[in-house]
């Protein structure tokens, strides 16, 4: 499933391209694309939801941290340019596996574009992490490329560790403590990348649909684990 990697390449991989990172992923209409549709989707999960409580794992440049109080992350030069984004929120460099937090500490943590690089191994590591930083009843969003949407032969493995992990809810269930699957979501049903740019802005409502009806087709899923208030 996942090539093997060490957490020191991502960190020096996440370190060169700190600079650009937002331009290179986010700044065309593909990248803007996704970006909107996470927005939406982190506005309607996270109602409710203190913002000094939620922390973005692997918060990387600070894209999200509109969303969370907290952010984290393994590359000292991607938290360099959240803290200019976000000089409000509490940052910090730490790997997911090791979260310098009190138990039961937040209400809720979300992590984009995180789990596309974790070997199940480390995946389980960070899923115990964040099992004991929340309280009972706090949830952790994450997102990752659907497993059987990559089946389908959108993309084939290839060498190198970026990107190269898909998952299924039941891969993930398998790794993770028993959280509690309490929603299912999706990004990129469409293939944008596709279609003419100047299309693309009108079809987020499309693709939205498409993704709330089969999310496990969607590029990537996103899903909503909550820890059960009793366990
Ligand atoms: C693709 S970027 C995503 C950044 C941000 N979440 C976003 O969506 O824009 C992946 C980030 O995960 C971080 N990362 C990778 N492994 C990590 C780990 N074990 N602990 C903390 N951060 C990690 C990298 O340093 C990088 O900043």
């Amino acid at each position: 499933m996942a090539a093997t990697h060490s957490p020191a390449s991502v960190k020096t991989y996440y370190d060169h391209l700190a600079v650009d990172y937002d331009n290179h992923r986010f700044g065309n209409s593909y990248g803007r694309f996704i970006d909107h549709q996470e927005r939406r989707l982190l506005e309607r999960w996270l109602t409710g939801v203190e913002r000094e409580r939620t922390l973005d794992l692997a918060c990387g440049t600070g894209r999200l941290l509109a969303y969370a109080g907290q952010g984290c992350d393994l590359s000292a030069a991607m938290l360099a340019q959240a803290v200019n984004k976000a000089p409000q929120a509490l940052l910090w460099q730490s790997d997911g596996c090791a979260l310098p937090l009190a138990d039961g500490a937040l209400q809720a943590a979300f992590s984009f574009h995180l789990i596309m690089h974790l070997p199940p191994e480390t995946l389980s590591l960070i899923g115990r992490e964040v099992w004991r930083v929340l309280e009972p009843g706090g949830m952790w969003i994450v997102d990752f490329p659907s497993a059987r949407r990559r089946s389908f032969g959108q993309r084939s493995d290839t060498p190198g560790w970026h990107g190269n992990s898909a998952y299924s809810c039941a891969t993930l269930r398998h790794c993770l403590p028993p959280f509690e699957l309490t929603r299912r979501g999706g990004f990129l049903f469409l293939p944008i990348h596709r279609i003419p740019q100047r299309i693309r802005p009108w079809l987020h409502a499309v693709d939205a649909l498409c993704c709330c009806l089969a999310p496990s087709w969607a590029s990537y899923m996103a899903v909503c684990l909550r820890k059960p208030v009793i366990c």
